[in-house]
């Protein structure tokens, strides 16, 4: 019997490896040749993420190792609105958490122009049915001037924002005398403690989600905090610092990597159509996209101008002409030459749902590619001089812009994010959000 089973699963193997070899067409080997020269290794693995449980191979915060333990109170505390005690008006307590604004079945982006945590209710389908409270002015709710990043793949950011002004260091060697000068919260920076940990206390802080031992023991959070942070004595271990630190933990582990085009460079020629195949070439080759998104992440720690329109031109709340966020990096370094220039984004799970760009001026992919192949600016505040030199006309063909839309909204996206949802967290409340209309939204009633 044994062996009979032993051959099925050697002819098994054969059939795999003849099947997958079979199947190495002329596109795929010019697409390994392309990506290979674009990487910075000089091969394709640079662009393959490890495994979410390989914590070795992901980059962290030499402060903050990624344990298991962490990665278990992150995945909770990230959606959990317990903690949502500093809301401004009692009818937004514990109603709101970390993925009001980043929710997963979105790309963790908010699938809509702005993400409103306190201050606003719904959920609708998918994020885009959240609306402002009546009883909140404008100037009490919790939204910024920009569109929400993606946490996913963020472990591959040195310094996190549109104006990369979080983190020690990478581009940040050389601005700490701008540390706390224009953003109060970016002091954080003098701690040395990683961009997604000094990022997130000042988030916690931000998004009224308060930790204090009291919270952490009523919902039953003690024994998570303990286990992640034997070593921290007693005193500071129930703190925003620890909670930044679990859900820091669980941001790194976000990767996308079931996406057809991470199959793809495992060597599994089927996970992308030709359509996507002949679009990643475009984006490693002639469209040039790769220029500025070249990091594993596809996104890249250089700051570009584009020339994008600003998120209180597209119905932005709480954010107007004069906002600092408007300026980019130079809203930070307060220096000319950053001016206009915003963090170059990753671009996985674009696919998930629009608006695009940091002020969300644009709703489809579609349009994203053809204001890349336009280059014509659309913010006449940006003087042409801060332009990206990479910024040019394209001249790409109706289908090869189809191509190149297709591999971005279905080649660069993970199918599969809800293996990083939790099944519950710990208060038993309905996330993201846990107002009543939200809860009937989610189905939670
Ligand atoms: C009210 C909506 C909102 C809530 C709630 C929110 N965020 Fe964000 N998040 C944003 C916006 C907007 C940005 C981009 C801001 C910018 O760059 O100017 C962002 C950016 C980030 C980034 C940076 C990603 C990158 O690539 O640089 C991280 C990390 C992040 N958020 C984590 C969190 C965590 C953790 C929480 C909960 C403590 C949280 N966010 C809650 C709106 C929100
Ligand atoms: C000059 C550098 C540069 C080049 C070249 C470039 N991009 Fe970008 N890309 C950026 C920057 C910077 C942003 C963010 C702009 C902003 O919102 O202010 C961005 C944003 C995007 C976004 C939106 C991401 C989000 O989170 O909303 C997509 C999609 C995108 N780029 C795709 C492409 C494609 C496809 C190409 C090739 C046709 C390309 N980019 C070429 C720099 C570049």
């Amino acid at each position: 019997m044994k062996k009979v089973y032993i051959l099925a699963a050697m002819a098994g193997i054969i059939f795999w490896a003849c099947k997958h070899d079979a199947l190495v067409t002329n596109l795929d080997q010019d697409l390994e040749r392309v990506i290979a020269s674009r990487a910075a290794t000089g091969s394709l693995d640079y662009y393959i993420f490890p495994a979410s449980t390989d914590y070795s191979n992901i980059p962290q915060s030499p402060v903050n190792p990624i344990t298991k333990a962490k990665v278990d109170l992150g995945t909770m505390l990230f959606y959990e609105s317990a903690f949502a005690v500093e809301a401004k008006h009692t009818s937004g307590m514990a109603t709101f958490s970390c993925s009001s604004c980043h929710i997963p079945a979105a790309g963790f982006r908010p699938n809509r122009m702005q993400g409103i945590a306190d201050g606003a209710y719904g959920f609708g389908q998918n994020g885009e049915g959240r609306t402002k409270r009546l009883d909140y002015l404008d100037a009490e709710i919790d939204a910024q001037g920009a569109r929400p990043l993606a946490v996913i793949n963020t472990a591959y950011v040195t310094n996190s924002m549109w104006n990369g002004s979080f983190g020690q260091d990478g581009v940040n060697v050389g601005t700490e005398s701008m540390w706390g000068i224009f953003d109060p919260s970016t002091a954080i920076n003098n701690e040395r403690l990683g961009s997604l940990e000094g990022q997130n206390i000042e988030g916690l802080k931000v998004h009224r989600l308060l930790i204090n031992k009291e919270l952490v023991e009523f919902y039953g959070y003690k024994q998570y905090f303990d286990a992640a942070f034997p070593d921290v004595p007693e005193a500071e271990r129930y703190t925003r610092k620890t909670a930044s630190f679990a859900i820091s933990a669980y941001l790194r582990i976000l990767l996308c990597s079931e996406a057809p085009f991470q199959m793809w460079l495992k060597g599994n020629y089927d996970a992308m159509l030709d359509e996507q195949k002949r679009g990643a070439l475009l984006f490693f080759g002639k469209a040039g996209c790769y220029r500025c998104h070249y990091e594993p992440n596809l996104g890249s720690m250089e700051f570009h101008a584009v020339g994008v329109e600003d998120l209180f031109e597209n119905g932005g709340l709480k954010t107007n002409i004069s906002d600092r966020r408007n300026l980019g990096r130079g809203g930070f370094t307060g220096k000319t030459e950053d001016m206009y220039r915003f963090r170059v984004p990753q671009l996985y799970n674009m696919g998930d749902g629009g608006p695009y760009f940091h002020g969300s001026s644009k709703n489809t992919l579609s349009e994203v590619v053809h204001y890349f192949n336009n280059a014509q600016p659309e913010n006449s505040r940006v003087p042409s001089s801060q332009i990206s030199h990479y910024f040019q006309p394209l001249n790409l063909s109706e289908a090869e812009m189809k191509d190149l839309e297709s591999f971005l909204r279905d080649g660069l996206r993970d199918p599969n994010l809800v293996r990083y949802v939790p099944e519950r967290v710990l208060s038993g409340f309905c996330f993201p959000n846990n107002d009543p209309i939200s809860k009937q939204d989610l189905g939670c009633d």
